[in-house]
């Protein structure tokens, strides 16, 4: 890739260094902090295309982003199928710890063997659907792809449906089984990736159904995916040394992360996280120097909002932070606790001290638009962790809830009420017993976006649009060279479209609901 050359010296960036600092001093000088929406960035002069800016960056001292968002680690939010497809974008996933310890693993290994190629579980249709039935129900669940296997009632494989089937096809309430085509190669289970790819370049087929000894179906080889990972084709993809997919996962304090840790080790994962809602605090401390004495891997540290926690935990070994009090959609913890710091500022004075140490910072919860990416990595940030911006993709595991014709996915909080009271691993999080709960996050629901990858688009598409009017080629120079400015509730309001009745939705753009 061509890459956009910055036109600042070392000097004019240490100017912009002190400008940022004294802005930042300024306003906590007065007992303020800010968040989001009190500031945007200005503009520089720029000689930078947006598509020729680098958006790499790292997620902690050892591992890296080829685009620095990362989805977090909330039961409505990431399990395999979200960490899948968000590493092969170039970010990673956080799988959370209201699995056990052993489902949690489970989890990462599809991660780390998706790029065997495999679909473990394809979509199967059954031989009675009509072509308007599977037509529907793949507008629906967002799917780009046409080939889909038909099954009889015993599960076992029939015909399949391709994209030819469907073109050819004039009248859609005909059966499946009218339709398919039922001369299907197939292979047996166990078939591996480089002889999934012979046997389909040989039969010029462009899918291979796995059977077992009943004839059931065992998986499915798609010719396009066999072929990029044989070649190599995987340019967006975040992999680690092994050409395996990166995935993280979250951990809580003692017992549980040595419990979780020594597993998911063997599983091959990239990091783990103490994830919990005060960081600074004894267990995180003694089990982050605990794990790094035991193990070689990076362990990121959450939560905080206070440069004097960055600098204990930095200092205790942390190869990553994770900032953000209270800022997440779904919490309550500044209202309930009435502690936590607005984010940009939190962000700034966190990622201040963690630079002294070569430490990355993560900035966690409260993002709402895509203009608070460049904000965040501007304030220091290294990389964003989404919540809500991702909650409503198809790739998360929250249930579709259907309210007055419109479709959305469920979402909650960790520390909410249903989290807490049927997991462990949120009680933790919140280090409460089973019994009187103090719930410190909600549950509820987001509106369903579709596929992650076209949500992703959108949301990097407007942090390159940023850097661009900034005049940042990189991340690193987003973190150096970003100036802020405050605005009024009027900057604010003149921020968002107004004044006009909206006649056409833009991808990129919702009122906050
Ligand atoms: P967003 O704004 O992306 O925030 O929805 C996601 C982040 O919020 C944190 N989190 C919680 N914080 N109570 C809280 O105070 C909760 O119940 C809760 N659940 C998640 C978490 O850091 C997540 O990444």
């Amino acid at each position: 890739m061509k890459q956009s050359k910055s036109v600042l010296t070392q000097e004019s960036k240490r100017k912009l260094i002190a400008k940022r600092d004294a802005f930042f001093r300024k306003v906590s000088d007065q007992g303020i902090a800010l968040t989001y929406d009190d500031v945007r960035l200005t503009t520089g002069y720029s000689a930078i295309m947006p598509d020729n800016i680098n958006i790499e960056s790292k997620f902690s001292k050892n591992v890296g982003l080829k685009m620095p968002i990362v989805s977090a680690a909330m039961d409505t939010v990431t399990e395999a199928e979200m960490a899948i497809e968000i590493a092969k974008i170039g970010g990673i996933g956080v799988i959370h710890k209201n699995f056990t310890a052993e489902e949690q693993v489970a989890q990462v290994a599809k991660v780390k063997y998706h790029l065997n190629g495999l679909i473990e579980k394809p979509i199967c249709f059954n031989e009675n659907d009509t072509i308007k039935d599977i037509l529907e129900n793949r507008k629906e669940r967002g799917f780009r792809f046409h080939s889909f296997l038909i099954t009889d009632s015993q599960q076992r494989l029939v015909g399949i449906m391709t994209k030819n089937d469907f073109d050819f096809c004039e009248d859609l309430s005909l059966k499946a089984s009218q339709v398919m085509s039922r001369n299907v190669i197939t292979g047996n289970s166990g078939v591996g990736l480089r002889e999934a790819h012979r046997i389909m370049q040989e039969s010029k087929k462009k899918a291979l159904p796995l059977i077992d000894k009943d004839g059931k179906v065992a998986g499915l080889y798609t010719f396009s995916d066999v072929k990029r990972i044989l070649s190599g084709d995987s340019k967006t993809f975040n992999l680690d040394k092994n050409g395996h997919l990166r995935v993280a996962a979250a951990v809580g304090v003692y017992d549980d992360a040595f419990e979780r840790v020594e597993q998911l080790i063997s599983e091959k994962i990239d990091l783990v996280i103490i994830d919990t809602a005060h960081g600074d605090s004894k267990g995180v401390l003694e089990t982050l120097k605990a794990l790094k004495k035991k193990y070689d891997i990076d362990v990121l540290v959450g939560n905080i909002s206070e440069p004097e926690s960055a600098e204990r935990l930095c200092r205790a070994g942390a190869d990553g932070l994770k900032i953000g009090q209270g800022p997440g959609s779904i919490c309550t913890t500044r209202i309930i606790a009435g502690i936590g710091k607005p984010q940009v500022s939190a962000i700034y004075e966190c990622a201040k001290v963690a630079a002294k140490f070569g430490v990355p910072v993560c900035a966690d919860g409260g993002l709402k638009y895509s203009g608070d990416i460049p904000i965040a990595i501007g304030a220091g940030a290294h990389s964003v962790m989404m919540g809500n911006m991702l909650a409503g993709t198809k790739e998360s595991p929250g249930e579709f809830r259907f309210h007055q014709g419109v479709q959305y996915k469920v979402y909650r909080g960790m520390g909410s009420l249903g989290a807490m009271e049927s997991n462990k691993g949120s009680r933790e999080r919140y280090n409460q017993g089973k019994n009187d709960l103090v719930p410190e996050g909600m549950e509820g629901m987001v509106p369903y976006k579709g596929p992650l990858r076209e949500v992703i688009h959108q949301y990097i598409g407007g942090l390159r649009r940023g850097m661009g009017y900034v005049g940042a080629g990189n991340i690193e120079e987003l973190r150096t060279i970003a100036q802020f400015v405050r605005i009024t509730e009027a900057g604010k309001a003149e921020s968002h479209p107004h004044d006009i009745i909206i006649t056409r939705e833009a991808p990129n753009y919702q009122k906050q609901l």
